[in-house]
């Protein structure tokens, strides 16, 4: 009898022990206004454990584990010619300072002090950020593209991008031409102007091989563009107008090649402009040739985030992609970690985006190197990168680091090569919710045993006296308090899954 009442205590209190082991709060990273925290891990050395407590009267975030939204595929920037030549010069100068910052911008190490960004663009062919104007195939009337050759690409894009995955082996490459070659357009030149109708057939060929190129360097194509900015005719730089006819043409014929070619899984992602005309050309595209694109991509400089609703009402199983919004040089740091946080990233996420990206990853202090005669990108201040690369060898984390940082660290794979995360729903209860902008996520698991990570994202403004504000996070009716200082706030428990993975 006092065995077996002894044996039952045993059982209740560690099932007990387990449940309440299971939701525990130890891993804390935060960007504070301050600057004393920059994406600074603040492990804790006891747990915060989620209990029957009432809600904080200021701020009660209630996550909604049952309420799954779409996958976050990946954080990062832009891989530009110009971005990979500071990285290379960087790695000749001083391989040692290259490496550091290969694997803090990129190592998806779970306790690495390090961002694990996993999504990046590179252009087809020159960008404005490029040392010179080049497609894969300049020569004029080479209709049967005989001349067609990745090597007029510098060497140091593709070695770059090796180094790269060598660090992150999820990592996800995104290729973007900023103009189709001069000779197939009606301007006779990558600046400006517009494919011409007899070469959508060769455009999309074109395309392809590129496409195999890249797959041939060892580097596979998660997804692929027929055009960067369909509406952006600038007679300075690299750029082309693609009506939606013309773009939904290339898209059918290259996705005809891609599907017969070993490149069924590669997406095919239009648009790749302003969130402005969320509800024309891209939705337009998705009536013409909806069965050959995945998605749409969006970039930052005009309209705003929640215009991607527009484009989500009409095509529901679409992608959405955000793919490029630039930091300016000179900008005011706390202003900008908002900006970026709240309208951006978060903002992006929010509004049914899968991935989220700034601009050039790498740039000098003035927003150089440059494509020489194009009009100044970003005013006369310039672009800044995600990283400022000195001449030096010395090297810079900006605003745009912190801001992805913060988000990726909570939604990277949790095991290597293993499953994603997807965007919980999350709502915001008392007095301070105005100040505050979050995202919930939940990340799964290789294997059906292991418990899945639930993450937060928090951005406190409530800057007008700078305290922090002690909130409530709530889930499965328990609740943990924490306080939250002026800034990112970044945490996340482990708990067993209650729904089946999507
Ligand atoms: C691009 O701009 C140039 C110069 O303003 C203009 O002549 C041309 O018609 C435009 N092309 C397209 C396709 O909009
Ligand atoms: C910066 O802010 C953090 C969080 O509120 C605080 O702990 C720290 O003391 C502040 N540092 C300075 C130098 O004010």
């Amino acid at each position: 009898m006092l065995i077996s009442h002894r044996l039952t205590a045993f059982l209740v209190t560690s099932v007990f022990v387990e449940l309440v082991a299971s939701q525990q709060i130890w891993d804390v990273w935060q960007t504070t206004r301050n600057r004393t925290n920059l994406f600074k891990s603040n492990k804790r050395s006891s747990a915060l454990t989620f209990v029957d407590a009432a809600a904080s009267t200021s701020a009660n975030f209630i996550v909604q584990d049952l309420k799954i939204n779409q996958p976050v595929v990946g954080f990062g920037g832009s891989l530009t010619d110009s971005s990979a030549q500071l990285f290379h010069e960087l790695k000749v100068k001083n391989a040692e300072s290259y490496w550091n910052l290969l694997n803090y911008l990129f190592s998806p190490v779970e306790d690495a002090n390090a961002a694990g960004l996993s999504y990046i663009r590179v252009p087809l062919g020159a960008s404005d950020f490029s040392a010179r104007r080049y497609t894969y195939d300049d020569v004029d009337g080479d209709t049967c593209l005989n001349d067609f050759d990745m090597n007029y690409t510098p060497s140091y894009v593709y070695s770059v991008l090796n180094d790269i995955q060598s660090v992150n082996s999820m990592m996800k490459v995104h290729l973007v031409p900023w103009s189709p070659p001069g000779w197939m357009k009606s301007s006779g030149t990558m600046n400006g102007g517009s494919l011409k109708s007899e070469h959508v057939e060769l455009y999309a060929w074109y395309l392809f091989k590129a496409l195999q190129g890249f797959k041939a360097k060892g580097i596979f194509p998660y997804a692929v563009s027929v055009q960067n900015e369909v509406l952006n005719n600038d007679s300075t730089k690299p750029t082309a107008r693609f009506s939606v006819s013309t773009e939904g043409e290339v898209g059918r014929f290259l996705k005809g090649l891609m599907r017969n070619n070993g490149l069924h899984a590669t997406k095919l992602i239009g648009y790749n402009h302003n969130w402005d005309n969320a509800d024309k050309h891209p939705v337009q595209l998705m009536q013409t040739a909806g069965d050959a694109f995945d998605g749409v991509a969006f970039h930052c400089y005009a309209g705003s985030a929640s215009q991607q609703d527009s484009f989500r009402k009409s095509f529901p199983n679409k992608e959405i992609y955000f793919t490029e919004c630039s930091g300016i040089q000179g900008s005011d740091w706390w202003s900008d970690i908002k900006k970026f946080m709240d309208q951006i990233i978060l903002g992006s996420i929010n509004h049914n985006a899968q991935v989220a990206l700034m601009w050039n990853l790498a740039l000098d202090g003035n927003g150089n190197p440059r494509l020489s005669g194009s009009n100044t990108a970003c005013g006369n201040a310039g672009c800044r990168g995600v990283v400022t690369i000195n001449s030096d060898g010395s090297w810079v984390a900006n605003q745009e680091f912190y801001a992805l940082a913060q988000i990726s660290k909570g939604t990277i794979p949790r095991d290597i090569n293993g499953p994603g995360a997807r965007r919980l729903g999350v709502s915001i209860d008392g007095s301070l919710k105005e100040k505050f902008s979050v995202g919930a996520y939940v990340t799964y698991r290789t294997k059906s045993t292991d418990q899945l990570r639930y993450s937060l994202v928090v951005l406190n403004m409530n800057d007008g006296n700078n305290d922090p504000v002690t909130a409530t996070i709530q889930f499965r009716d328990k609740r943990v308090s924490f306080s939250f200082p002026v800034g990112v706030t970044t945490l996340w428990w482990y708990a067993k899954s209650v729904t089946k993975r999507p």
